[in-house]
């Protein structure tokens, strides 16, 4: 199969929108990163999702939907704090877990209760979902495990002659996956940490929890229970610039080419070894990392993180994703 990469026309959107009725799946951008998506109400198409991506069956996916679609068709009612919330962060990098009325295909969720619902701000997912009118199951468009796409081109990487369109709207300007937020208790909890932080659905919500998985326990977002965003190198994590350097010394002492990941604070403690500037914020560490993971893993043959100095707001979404993509320690 050919896949075609295009751009947001008029013309894209029909082929776009022929594909998803056929049940074929279709790449489109978000404002967070790019999506695998396929029409949520056919067993059929979803379960391609799940084949393409080497995605584990016990993993549910989002369901993704236009500004003005009637989410009441999908869900079965929700408490004040979510209606707040809606109104404050959607269309937005926000998804929100509700109890599902059971209209889509039951291989969304996986079998549970309960329905992830996201309406994404990028004007081109937005054209997209438009088009197809219907409410479209999407994971993001990577391998299963691999680090998530921010381009069209990471998309084609992992689906080239797989799929046969990709919707290119260009970079993803948020670069982390969205929140994941269980709005089926009475104080909203994050399942999945993102660029709507804590802080701010706090401020809405009047309270906000973050769940951890207990021992044993069956994660209430499966997802998490996964290992993540990994890049195809070997990894290694350093809690200092000190640390970094030493593992750097004994790779290269080995014949071996490492590359250190870090904020642009820790550029000039390195003293010239060769390192991938995350930035200096939240937003634009959120922003970079994916890229610079994937650029990582094609330069170097060990790629060593710096554990990042901030920890509060979007940097708990972006220590989350790190740890799991370099392998550090998920507790912290
Ligand atoms: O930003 C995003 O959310 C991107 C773009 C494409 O929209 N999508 C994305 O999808 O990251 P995915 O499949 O890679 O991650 C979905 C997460 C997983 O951790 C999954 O376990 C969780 O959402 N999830 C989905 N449905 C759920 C449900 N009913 N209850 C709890 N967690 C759910
Ligand atoms: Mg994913």
């Amino acid at each position: 199969m050919t896949t075609e990469v295009l751009g947001i026309s008029e013309e894209s959107l029909c082929k776009a929108k022929k594909y998803i009725e056929e049940g074929e799946a279709v790449a489109f951008h978000t404002e967070t990163v790019y999506g695998l998506g396929a029409n949520a109400f056919s067993d059929e198409a979803v379960r391609k999702i799940f084949a393409l991506k080497g995605r584990p069956a016990d993993n549910p996916l989002i369901a993704h939907v236009h500004a003005d679609y009637d989410l009441s068709r999908l869900i079965d009612g929700e408490p004040p704090y979510a209606a707040a919330l809606r109104a404050a962060f959607l269309p937005g990098p926000l998804t929100m877990v509700y109890p599902s009325k059971g209209k889509v295909s039951k291989y969304v969720s996986c079998g549970l209760d309960t329905l992830a619902v996201r309406v994404p701000s990028s004007p081109a997912a937005q054209a997209f979902l438009r088009a197809a009118d219907l409410p479209v199951a999407a994971p993001s468009a990577n391998l299963s495990k691999h680090v998530s796409p921010v381009t069209a081109r990471h998309v084609l990487d992992d689906f080239g002659g797989k799929i046969p369109l990709i919707l290119d709207g260009g970079n993803c300007s948020g670069g982390i996956e969205s929140t994941v937020l269980d709005c089926t208790g009475e104080v909203p909890q994050i399942l999945r940490e993102g660029l709507v932080t804590r802080e701010m659905i706090a401020a809405v919500a009047g309270d906000c929890g973050v769940y951890v998985p207990q021992e044993g326990e069956r994660p209430k977002s499966p997802g998490m229970a996964y290992k993540h965003y990994s890049p195809c190198c070997r990894t290694a994590w350093a809690k200092s610039a000190e640390e970094a350097l030493q593992i750097y010394k004994n790779e290269d002492m080995g014949c071996g080419k490492p590359l250190i990941l870090c904020e642009s604070g820790v550029i000039p403690k390195l003293f010239g070894a060769r390192a991938l500037d995350l930035g200096d914020t939240g937003e634009e560490m959120a922003r970079r990392l994916y890229a610079l993971l994937r650029e990582g893993e094609r330069k170097a043959t060990l790629l060593i993180g710096v554990e990042p100095k901030e920890k509060g707001g979007v940097m708990a979404g972006v220590m989350n994703r790190m740890l799991r993509a370099f392998g550090g320690d998920h507790e912290t």
